[in-house]
């Protein structure tokens, strides 16, 4: 029967290394996305800013009307594609409601069609009735709202980063 060769120092250092390292490694592939998970909620509050998308003269009553804004994930480089967008209903005096303009569906941008009073996805017909809630089609829940408020004549909505289920 052989005997095995007995590991030398080196050797067994080196290989205290190796498992040390592949240890390291495999707990960071496991806390990332617990680390994601628990930072997440807090990085949305702190993306959340309100944003000026226009005067309230520039709304005409009862009208819904596309607002665009930077998007509070976006980055400097981003250009044009760091632009979103929402939709603003002015309902008289200093009352506004604004929808994400994101379906709940999977994201796609809804367009509103004015003459039928309602919120139309391309994507895979879904139906929104003018207040937001899903009048048909595989939305889940209803447009995302945002709070609006008006400053110095500014209409300014809280915007978070983009809505996407
Ligand atoms: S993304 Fe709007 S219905 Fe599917």
């Amino acid at each position: 029967m052989n005997n095995p060769e007995p590991i030398s120092p080196e050797r067994r250092k080196w290989l205290t290394k190796v498992c040390l390292l592949l240890s390291a490694a495999g707990a960071a592939i496991v806390a990332t996305p617990v680390g994601a998970f628990l930072i997440g909620p807090l990085a949305e509050r702190i993306l959340l800013r309100w944003r000026d998308v226009g005067s309230v003269a520039d709304f005409r009553e009862g009208e819904t009307t596309e607002v665009k804004y930077d998007d509070s994930s976006s980055v400097p480089w981003a250009g044009v594609t760091g632009q979103t967008a929402a939709w603003l209903r002015y309902e008289g005096g200093e009352q506004f409601t604004a929808f994400a303009i994101n379906c709940t569906h999977l994201g796609c941008p809804v367009r509103w069609i004015a003459k039928a009073d309602l919120f139309m996805c391309p994507c895979h017909g879904g139906v929104y009735y003018s207040d937001g809630t899903v009048a048909a089609g595989p939305p889940p829940r209803p447009l995302t709202r945002y709070p609006v408020r008006v400053q110095d004549g500014k209409v300014q909505i809280l915007a978070t980063p983009t809505p996407i289920t």
